[in-house]
């Protein structure tokens, strides 16, 4: 398996992922909130089955999203979801590698609005997160555009890991299950072109990243435990 296709089956996603994280829905509705209500050209890393990507579509239906995903799997899935909900004609997936495009390796037409990505860069070790938080500043229209990322962060301290597991513990049981139950349904990834299983950075380290690639108003708009939405406008 790909690093961030996380189940081995990919119709337990979706399912499978709120029961995992806390606050799945709520941090991405925050993600989808900061985006600015003109954004026109949208592009998104890393779409899995497609659940931000149909979050963003719902709320900037006029939007044009361009969706990025080196899983093939992960692609169809999001393509007949966004299909069956009637966006087809303002979503175009990519199979590709978002640190292929961090290398200048692909091109994705630049002049975006708004970047976005979920669950998706924390597989990147932290020089291509940096190389990519440059891309990205340099593939927004300026200014106004802006890039936000829902990822998991490193715990700040020993003590924080376990604050922030026993955060997920408890959510696990507030779903009627085990963290052991739903990883029972997670596979085994390998190293996958530019990703890795969890490359986790701190808070403070991805805003050093975001502001050193150009970012001027770098803001936390959520954070939850171990999880946090990050990013800034141009
Ligand atoms: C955990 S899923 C999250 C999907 C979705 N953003 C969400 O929040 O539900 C991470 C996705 O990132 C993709 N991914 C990971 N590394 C990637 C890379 N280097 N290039 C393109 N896609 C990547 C995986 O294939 C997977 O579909």
């Amino acid at each position: 398996m790909f690093p961030g296709e996380v189940f081995a089956n990919t119709a337990d996603f979706d399912s499978g992922i709120r029961q995992l994280l806390p606050r799945y829905d709520e941090m991405l509705d925050v993600l989808v909130r900061c985006i600015p209500s003109g954004a026109q050209r949208i592009l998104e890393l890393g779409c899995g089955t497609g659940e931000l990507s149909l979050k963003i579509l719902k709320r900037y239906p006029s939007a044009q999203l361009i969706s990025v995903d080196y899983s093939p799997r992960m692609i169809e899935f999001a393509a007949d979801k966004v299909r069956s909900a009637g966006y087809a004609n303002q979503w175009k997936g990519i199979e590709a590698d978002f640190g292929d495009w961090a290398n200048y390796e692909i091109n994705l037409i630049d002049g975006f609005d708004a970047c976005v990505s979920s669950l998706a860069i924390h597989h990147l070790t932290d020089e291509m997160k940096f190389k990519l938080f440059q891309r990205i500043y340099d593939s927004l229209k300026k200014p106004g555009s802006c890039f936000w990322n829902a990822d998991p962060i490193l715990a700040e301290s020993p003590a924080l890991a376990e604050v922030y597991q026993s955060a997920r513990d408890d959510w696990a049981s507030g779903q009627g299950t085990t963290l052991a139950e739903i990883r029972s349904k997670i596979g085994k990834s390998t190293p996958h072109g530019y990703s890795n299983p969890d490359q986790l950075a701190t808070l403070s380290a991805h805003l050093e990243m975001v502001e050193k690639a150009g970012f001027k108003t770098v803001a936390v708009p959520w954070k939850y435990y171990g999880l946090a939405v990050f990013g800034g406008f141009v």
